[in-house]
C-alpha cells in the first residue's frame, strides 16, 4: 500500500504527461526492430549513459533480439540545476571491449548534446569499428553545445524540463513510468 501511494504523490507532481508508458513501450518495440535489421550479423554493444540512460538500456536490451551485449559510461552535467551547465563529467568508462565492435550509444535525452559529444569522443578511443547514437527524447532547441548527430530517436519534444523513465528532478521522478512536466510549485 505504501509502495502504490508513494508513487500516485509522484505523478500528481506533474502538470501534465507527454508520453504515457504505453507511447514509450510501442515506440522502443519499433527502435528495437529498426537496430535487429540494422546491426544483424555485427558485434552489436549498447552502450548507456548513468544515470538517466539506464531504464532506457534495461527495455531496449530486452526488446532487441540479436546477440549482443551492454555496458554503461558514467557521466554527469545537469547537477540540481533544471538546465546544462554544459561540463561534462566523466565518472565512469566501458570494461567491455570496444576494439572493432558496432556501438550504439543508448541515451534518454538529446538536450545540449553537452554529454552526448562527450561521451561519444570517450567510446572513439577504444576503436570501435562504429559508434552510433539511439536517443529516445529529442529536444527542440535553437541552439546546442553541439549538434550531434543521432541515427535513431524515439520522440521529438518542445525545448521543456521533462521528468520521469529515468530523467531527474534532484534525483527524484526517475521512477515514473511516464513522462511529464513538473508543477511549477515543485522547483520555485
Ligand atoms: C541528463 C540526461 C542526459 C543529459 C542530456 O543527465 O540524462 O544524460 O543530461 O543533457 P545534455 O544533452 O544537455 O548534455 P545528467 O547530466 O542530469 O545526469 P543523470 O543522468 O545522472 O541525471
Amino acid at each position: 500500500m505504501r509502495h502504490s501511494s508513494d508513487k500516485s504523490s509522484l505523478q500528481d507532481d506533474l502538470e501534465y504527461v507527454i508520453l504515457t508508458e504505453e507511447q514509450i513501450r510501442k515506440r522502443i518495440a519499433e527502435m528495437a526492430r529498426e537496430i535487429e535489421r540494422d546491426y544483424a550479423e555485427k558485434e552489436l554493444v549498447l552502450v548507456s549513459i548513468l544515470k538517466g540512460g539506464v531504464i532506457f538500456l534495461a527495455d531496449l536490451t530486452r526488446e532487441i533480439s540479436i546477440p549482443h551485449s551492454y555496458d554503461m559510461v558514467g557521466a554527469s552535467s545537469y547537477g540540481s540545476q533544471m538546465s546544462s551547465s554544459g561540463q561534462v563529467t566523466i565518472t565512469k568508462d566501458v570494461t567491455v571491449l570496444l576494439k572493432n565492435k558496432y556501438v550504439l550509444l543508448v541515451e534518454d535525452i538529446y538536450d545540449t548534446g553537452a554529454t552526448l559529444k562527450v561521451v561519444k569522443d570517450l567510446l572513439e578511443v577504444h576503436s570501435p569499428r562504429s559508434v552510433e547514437i539511439c536517443a529516445l527524447l529529442w529536444k527542440e532547441k535553437k541552439k546546442r553545445h553541439h549538434e550531434v548527430s543521432i541515427k535513431y530517436i524515439g520522440f521529438k519534444i518542445p525545448d521543456v524540463f521533462v521528468v520521469g523513465y529515468g530523467l531527474d528532478y534532484n534525483e527524484k521522478y526517475r521512477n515514473l513510468r511516464c513522462i511529464g512536466v513538473l508543477k511549477k510549485e515543485i522547483y520555485q
